[in-house]
C-alpha cells in the first residue's frame, strides 16, 4: 500500500465488547486482515451501541486525519443498532457503491447480508466503511474491499488519475 494510505482505524461498536463481557473477535480479525493488506498496525477502539458515543468517536478519528475508518457492528434492526445512523451524521459524501457491492457479495454467501444496514462515506479526506458485527461477515467484507482500497485512498489523497479497473 503506497503512502497516500495513511493510517487506519478499526472502531468496534458493541455493548457487549464495551461493557467487558463479549470478546472483540471482529475486531481482532480486521485489524489481522488490514494488517495482512499493507495497512501496519491500525489504532482500535471499542465504544457502545450508543449513537453520540460513536458519532464522537468518528469525528475524533477523522480530526486525526486518518484515511479510513473500519467500524464493525451495529449494522442490523436491534434497537441498539444505529452505527448507520452515527456514521451518516458524520460522513458529508456518500460512498453507496462500496456498501452496496459488500452487501451484493454477502448475499452471494448468504441472504442474511442484507440484513446489515451498513454505509460508507466520506467525511473530510477520510472514508468511513460500516462492516456487521460478525467475524464471517468482516472477512467478507474485507475480502471486498481490500482490493479497492489503494485506489480509492489514492483518490481522497487528491491524486485523481484514472486507473483500469482490473489493475
Ligand atoms: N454479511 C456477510 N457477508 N456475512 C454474514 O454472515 N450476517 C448478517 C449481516 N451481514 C452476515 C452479513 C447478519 S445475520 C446480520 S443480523 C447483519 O449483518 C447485521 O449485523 P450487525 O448488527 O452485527 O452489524
Amino acid at each position: 500500500m503506497g503512502a497516500a494510505a495513511g493510517r487506519v482505524a478499526v472502531v468496534t461498536i458493541s455493548d457487549g465488547v464495551s461493557a467487558g463481557t463479549r470478546d472483540d473477535t471482529s475486531g481482532d480479525l480486521a485489524v489481522e486482515l488490514l494488517g495482512a493488506a499493507g495497512f501496519d498496525g491500525p489504532l482500535r477502539s471499542v465504544v457502545p451501541d450508543d449513537r453520540a458515543a460513536i458519532t464522537g468517536e468518528l469525528r475524533r478519528l477523522c480530526d486525526a486525519g486518518l484515511a479510513l475508518i473500519v467500524t464493525t457492528g451495529g449494522t442490523g434492526f436491534g434497537p441498539r443498532d444505529v452505527t448507520p445512523e452515527a456514521t451518516k451524521d458524520v460522513i458529508d459524501r456518500d460512498a453507496p457503491g462500496l456498501a452496496e457491492l459488500i452487501r451484493a457479495k454477502g448475499i452471494e454467501k448468504t441472504p442474511f447480508a442484507a440484513l446489515s444496514r451498513a454505509v460508507a462515506g466520506v467525511a473530510g479526506s477520510t472514508l468511513i466503511v460500516n462492516l456487521p458485527g460478525s467475524p464471517k461477515a468482516v472477512g467478507e467484507g474485507l475480502e471486498v474491499l481490500v482490493p479497492l482500497l489503494s485506489h480509492v485512498l489514492d483518490l481522497l489523497a487528491g491524486n485523481t488519475e484514472h486507473r483500469s479497473g482490473n489493475s
